[in-house]
């Protein structure tokens, strides 16, 4: 675990975690809490598949099937993200790193704006499973929901009213794959971010709330909670 700091920055994150761990849930609320950008590059690739851009249907290609985009588009685009004095400002990156190589990259794009903390949110298999086995998502603004949580109107979004529906990588088949990949190539960040001593773990097995109350506990104790947008 890293030592506290009172710096008065907002924070630079990263979540970490297997597919359905709650990154997304999570990274959302830490987003709004702290007043920082939540940066997804699922979302990224969402979002240009569906605005049928030559990167967004490269991507989709990979992500139907479970398959990681390649590294080169993956830095690129959050190259872009974190540009200038983007990352000085604070952000949560969720989805991103996923391989090592794509860690040693995040550290070099951020040059001398490093992250505070990789947090890794531990989920058992059996129940991010069934996470994502009940997942929903709003097509329009990505809002997540699933079918024990559904949104109050008949899958239409309660932020946006877009149409919530499953989402195209969420079969049994790309799961699976999605999973295997995650113990191949992103157990390395976790060791890589272990190594750098930065890395703190969240048991995010329970509520969307209570795994929230534990998050933001963890970073406040590393942040001065006067230094949050309000
Ligand atoms: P991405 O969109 O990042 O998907 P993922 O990593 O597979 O993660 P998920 O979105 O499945 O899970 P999550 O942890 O965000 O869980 P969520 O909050 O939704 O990436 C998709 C694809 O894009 C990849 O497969 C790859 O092809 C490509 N890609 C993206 N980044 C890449 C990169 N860096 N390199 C290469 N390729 C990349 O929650 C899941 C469900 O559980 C929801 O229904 C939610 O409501 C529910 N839930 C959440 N928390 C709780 C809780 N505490 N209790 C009960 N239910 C909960």
């Amino acid at each position: 675990m890293p030592e506290p700091t009172a710096s008065p920055r907002l924070p630079r994150l990263v979540l970490l975690g297997k597919q359905g761990a709650g990154k997304g849930t999570q990274a959302v609320r830490l987003a709004e809490h702290y007043g920082i950008p939540h940066l997804s590059t699922g979302d990224m690739f969402r979002e240009a598949a569906a605005a049928g851009t030559p990167l967004g249907l490269d991507a989709k290609g990979f992500m139907d099937r479970g398959f990681l985009v390649p590294d080169d588009i993956v830095i690129g685009v959050v190259e872009e993200q974190l540009a200038g004095d983007r990352a000085a400002k604070g952000f949560v990156l969720d989805g991103f790193p996923r391989t090592r190589h794509q860690a040693e990259e995040l550290d070099r794009i951020l040059g001398p704006n490093q992250l505070d903390l990789a947090i890794d949110l531990d989920v058992p298999t059996e129940v991010v499973l069934h996470r994502i086995a009940g997942r929903r998502v709003c097509a329009n603004c990505g809002a997540v929901y699933h079918l024990d949580n559904p949104p109050e109107h008949d899958w239409t979004c309660d932020v946006c009213g877009g149409k919530v529906e499953q989402r195209d990588d969420d079969t049994e088949d790309a799961v699976m794959r999605r999973l295997e990949l995650y113990e191949m190539k992103t157990l390395p960040v976790i060791q890589y971010y272990r190594r750098s001593g930065i890395l703190a773990h969240v048991d995010a097995s329970d509520e969307p709330d209570e795994v929230f109350k534990r998050l933001a506990e963890l970073v406040d104790s590393y942040f001065d909670p006067g230094a949050r947008a309000l």
